[in-house]
């Protein structure tokens, strides 16, 4: 009689899907790398339309598939043509209902015809993968690319409207305390809440529940992970922890730095820029004194009023400290601005230019200060590097960074709500000067802690060892 033989495991392949937005794909990528480093095969799907700039902006694409044999890209379609696409931006969410609508059968393909054994998906994407994982008997590991305070201020969302806290009433309600947020009832007044009210006014609050609704339909996920670190938000996790028992949260973050940790090999990791990166600013930042240029960038999405655009490059100039800014092309809607403020800006004193190499930036030992929109990547670029930072939050997770920021791990000032040339100087000189050796005495300590956390037996070191293990353990 033949012995029946033990059932070979097949080898994992774990497919990640980030939203197609610079914010997702920019930390999905790095964790893809990281994954692909374990020799684990890899599957990074991105849309046709983001692939293509990928391969367009960043040199070193290719040259990283070609060091990484089993990673590999995918596409899927997003269902808009390439002439009337709605973008990455403010216009995102016509992409995401698309892909909500019709992408399921094709992601369905894909596990099939790439035999995945795991999902790491965007928790943006709500349950678009539940289902599929459950028929094929495969795991879902859901990635949520905000802050983890972020994520726990969503997830408090139903009980604040049953106690009447929310929504918010109006502009003149914006200094009331919000309460029912355990962890943080003494510190978020509701203009710290995350909002939208930046994009749309009038619906910020539906938005903020379709968020939320999302959000709980992506944490009945097998299990989480955040680019965050233990030491940072601990106290934050642990109400996440303590009210999702079942739900395995693995802070992997911060997740730039833990790749370049763990390649040590160049000064920033690969890059995913959707815009070409001008890096005549690297050699302008090479004639810049020590900690004297101020680096002002608002991220991928936000846009700008021609007046806000002015109070801030006013506050700058007034401030009489150097500045390396960078105005994205689809920034600014007004033609002629941009060649106003380029000329009326001496070059001795500031350098405008459209995209850069921001990681490189930020570890430059010129940069003093960051005026930022608190995007969640930015905000922990500049934890890494040490840099203080001025906010001014656009939307969704930043309200709230922003205020963790100032408040609690006191690297900053918030200047959110507000856009004044004399509060930018101001606040610009409390950075640069009055105050500059308690914010950086503070953003150094946190720096080492975020270090700490991806070397070697650090918290989010050892949790991507256990995530490893458990990808490896649940592949059928
Ligand atoms: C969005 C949301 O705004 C953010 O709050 C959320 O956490 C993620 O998705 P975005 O607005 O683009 O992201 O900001 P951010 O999270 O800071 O990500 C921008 C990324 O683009 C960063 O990794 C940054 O290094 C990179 N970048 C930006 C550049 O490389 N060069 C630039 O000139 C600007």
């Amino acid at each position: 009689m033949e012995t029946e033989q033990p059932k070979q495991k097949s080898s994992p392949h774990v497919l990640i899907f980030p939203c197609p937005a610079q914010g997702h794909v920019n930390p999905m990528l790095k964790l893809a790398e990281l994954l692909a480093i374990q020799n684990l095969h890899t599957t990074f799907l991105n849309t046709k339309y983001i692939h293509n700039r990928l391969i367009q902006f960043n040199d070193d694409i290719q040259a990283l598939l070609e060091s990484y044999p089993k990673l590999q890209f995918k596409t899927i379609s997003d269902f808009h043509d390439e002439e009337e696409h709605p973008g990455f931006g403010e216009k995102i969410g016509d992409v995401l209902v698309a892909l909500s609508l019709y992408g399921k059968p094709l992601l369905r393909d894909i596990i099939v015809s790439e035999k995945i054994s795991c999902l790491i998906v965007d928790g943006i994407f709500g349950d678009l993968a539940i289902d599929l994982a459950h028929e094929f008997g495969i795991q879902l590991i859901t990635f949520r690319t905000i802050s983890a305070c972020c994520l726990w201020a969503y997830l408090c969302v139903p009980k604040l409207i049953q106690c009447n806290e929310l929504p918010i009433r109006g502009d003149e309600d914006m200094d009331r305390m919000i309460r029912n947020t355990p962890g943080m009832e003494n510190l978020l007044r509701c203009r710290d809440f995350p909002s939208f009210k930046r994009v749309d006014k009038e619906n910020d609050h539906i938005i903020l529940d379709h968020v939320v609704l999302l959000t709980q339909q992506s944490l009945k996920a097998n299990a989480l992970i955040l680019n965050t670190f233990e030491d940072l938000e601990a106290p934050i996790l642990s109400q996440i922890r303590l009210h999702f028992p079942k739900l395995t949260t693995y802070t992997l973050g911060p997740l730039h730095h833990h790749l370049y940790t763990t390649k040590k090999s160049s000064s920033s990791s690969s890059s995913s820029s959707f815009f070409k990166a001008d890096r005549t600013c690297m050699t302008w930042l090479e004639s810049q004194p020590l900690k004297s240029v101020v680096y002002v960038n608002f991220g991928s999405i936000t846009s700008m009023k021609r007046e806000e655009i002015i109070e801030i490059w006013h506050g700058l100039l007034n401030s009489k400290k150097q500045f390396l800014w960078v105005i994205r092309p689809n920034m600014v809607q007004e033609k002629g601005l941009l060649k106003e403020l380029e000329e009326g800006t001496n070059k001795e004193q500031g350098l405008i230019v459209g995209w850069v190499p921001q990681e490189e930036v930020l570890s430059h030992k010129a940069i003093g200060a960051f005026l930022t929109h608190s995007g969640w990547n930015s905000t922990l670029e500049s934890v890494v590097c040490g840099v203080p930072m001025i906010c001014w939050p656009y939307f969704a997770d930043q309200q709230i960074n922003s205020r963790f920021v100032s408040d609690v791990w006191k690297i900053g000032l918030d200047m959110k709500d507000v856009c004044d040339r004399k509060v930018v100087e101001n606040m610009v000189n409390d950075v640069m000067v009055n105050r500059k050796e308690a914010f950086l005495k503070s953003a150094m300590e946190i720096a080492k802690l975020a270090c700490k956390s991806v070397s070697c037996d650090g918290s989010s070191y050892n949790n991507f060892k256990d995530l490893i293990e458990y990808i490896r353990s649940t592949s059928p």
